[in-house]
């Protein structure tokens, strides 16, 4: 099966990105170091039907890198409802104000740029929502901080837990993102107060609902 043409097939058979998370795809693409690192129009457009279905007030997102998939969340929130998004590379602050001004989804959006395991803790919000997707050694950090802070009933996405299909390696040979991936994994597998599910989505994408 040709892969990319199933891909491009499903593009085109979902709702579009619009125009200004195209620009902001390509400029990323042009300008920056990791475009990779985007959640892109699939994902993106997953992340926004999330919000649709679960009408989250309070959203946390983990790793703002360009904006994309905060965009695509704010798309899918009430007019009421926020999103904080945390950013440690303060270098990327032009490149996503450049976007974030540009949205009718802006007032619903708080970028705060440092270090998340720092900022979390100062959030006195409790989430509905929680999109992991910083750095992957410190996944089980970022879910033991976060915890508490997400009401029963809500729901914790992470992203890339499949990781290039690196998760099947031997520990004692991975490196220190896929063994924090495989950590996280573990934690994620034993832990009761939740249900999860790992989506075979690009790079994998769990879900997990604490009870
Ligand atoms: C995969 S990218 C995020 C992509 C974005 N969520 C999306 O879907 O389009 C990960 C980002 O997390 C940031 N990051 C890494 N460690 C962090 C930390 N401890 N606190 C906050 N951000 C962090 C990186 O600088 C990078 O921009």
């Amino acid at each position: 099966m040709d892969q990319s043409a199933l891909e491009e097939y499903i593009l085109s058979h979902i709702d579009e990105e619009g125009e200004l998370l195209s620009t902001l795809y390509r400029d990323a693409n042009v300008h920056l170091l990791r475009p990779r690192m985007i959640s892109g129009h699939l994902q993106g457009r997953i992340l926004k039907m999330f919000c649709r279905m679960l009408k989250p007030m309070r959203v946390l997102e983990i790793g703002t890198y360009t904006g994309y998939a905060t965009l695509c969340m704010a798309e899918g929130l009430a007019e009421e409802a926020l999103i904080h998004t945390i950013e440690i590379n303060d270098e990327m602050e032009d490149f996503i104000q450049k976007y974030l001004s540009r949205s009718p989804d802006r007032e619903k959006i708080r970028v705060y740029f440092g270090d998340a395991m720092e900022i979390i803790p100062t959030l006195e919000d409790l989430f509905d929502l929680v999109f992991i997707d910083a750095d992957k050694r410190l996944y089980s950090d970022y879910y033991d901080l976060i915890f508490p802070k997400v009401r029963k009933g809500g729901l914790i996405l992470a992203d890339n837990t499949l990781w290039d299909g690196k998760v099947l390696e031997m520990p004692e040979s991975a490196d220190r993102q896929t063994k924090g991936i495989l950590e996280f994994n573990e934690k994620v597998k034993n832990d009761g107060r939740v249900e999860k599910v790992i989506l075979p989505l690009r790079d994998g994408l769990t879900m997990i609902w604490k009870k």
